[in-house]
């Protein structure tokens, strides 16, 4: 795993978006895998800058969302849906049929999360997936546990991440307990990796997933059996191991 200590917020949203955006000038129809939470939110502002700067066309980009709540509307403020409309795809010139995410108001949770792996491989696989990581060392919504499941997959959320989600509803009753996520072999499809990761809240989980051992109690440490993973941070994050500058690790 590649590690850059990045200044602050921002410099971790520059870098992290000008790596997207030498993708898409790379490979205009690349399949982007996109997450949700605060912390892409300044990649993705960065993004539509570029893009208002007529520096970036979005037209023919795929792009596959990491998770949804379930069950949620996609018309609910609070979805993954309504996330990515807002921070990016209703300020680019990409195409909704090609943005996808796991649906939320599936019937059938089983079918659906089928049905996404199927469309995944459909567009080709992801040429690059971003990733935020949770406190607890959640990646998706793959929580900490005995195991892990491979594929997209509905699962319940932890205590630990209802709680962190909380902060984005008015009431605790409203809190989703339930996911669809993309599981940890979909993640480890991708072609290439991007992890972000600020803040002091961060800082154990980015410890236990740098520690060089791989356990489904730091779900992101699994990542390190990826060989193409860019971790973007701040020393914040970082404060629970002892490290500086930009270095190699693994
Ligand atoms: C949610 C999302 C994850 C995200 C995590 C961290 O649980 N499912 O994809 O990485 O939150 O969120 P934040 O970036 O707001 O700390």
């Amino acid at each position: 795993m590649r590690v850059f200590v990045c200044k602050d917020y921002e410099d971790i949203s520059g870098r992290a978006s000008e790596e997207i955006a030498a993708l898409i000038r790379e490979k205009p129809t690349c399949v982007l895998g996109l997450a949700t939470g605060s912390t892409p939110e300044g990649m993705y502002r960065k993004l539509c800058e570029c893009y208002q700067a007529g520096e970036l066309d979005f037209s023919g980009v795929r792009t596959v969302n990491l998770d949804e709540y379930y069950p949620i509307s996609p018309e609910n403020p609070q979805s993954y849906h309504s996330f990515m409309n807002r921070v990016l795809f209703e300020r680019v010139n990409i195409r909704r049929e090609q943005t996808y995410l796991p649906d939320g108001m599936a019937a059938d949770a089983n079918a659906a999360c089928l049905d996404y792996e199927r469309m995944i491989r459909e567009l080709g696989g992801i040429d690059l997936q971003v990733l935020g990581i949770g406190q607890n060392g959640h990646i998706g919504f793959n929580e900490p546990g005995e195991s892990l499941i491979p594929l997209t997959h509905k699962t319940a959320l932890s205590e630990n991440t209802v709680n962190a989600n909380a902060r984005f509803f008015q009431h605790m009753e409203d809190v989703p307990r339930y996911a669809l996520t993309m599981g940890m072999k979909t993640i480890l499809s991708a072609r290439r990796i991007l992890v972000l990761a600020n803040g002091k809240s961060k800082a154990s989980a980015v410890a236990a997933m740098l520690s060089g051992r791989v356990t489904t109690s730091c779900p992101a440490s699994f990542l390190n059996l990826h060989d193409d993973v860019t971790l973007f941070c701040d020393r914040d994050a970082l404060s629970a191991m002892e490290t500086s500058g930009d270095k190699e690790t693994l």
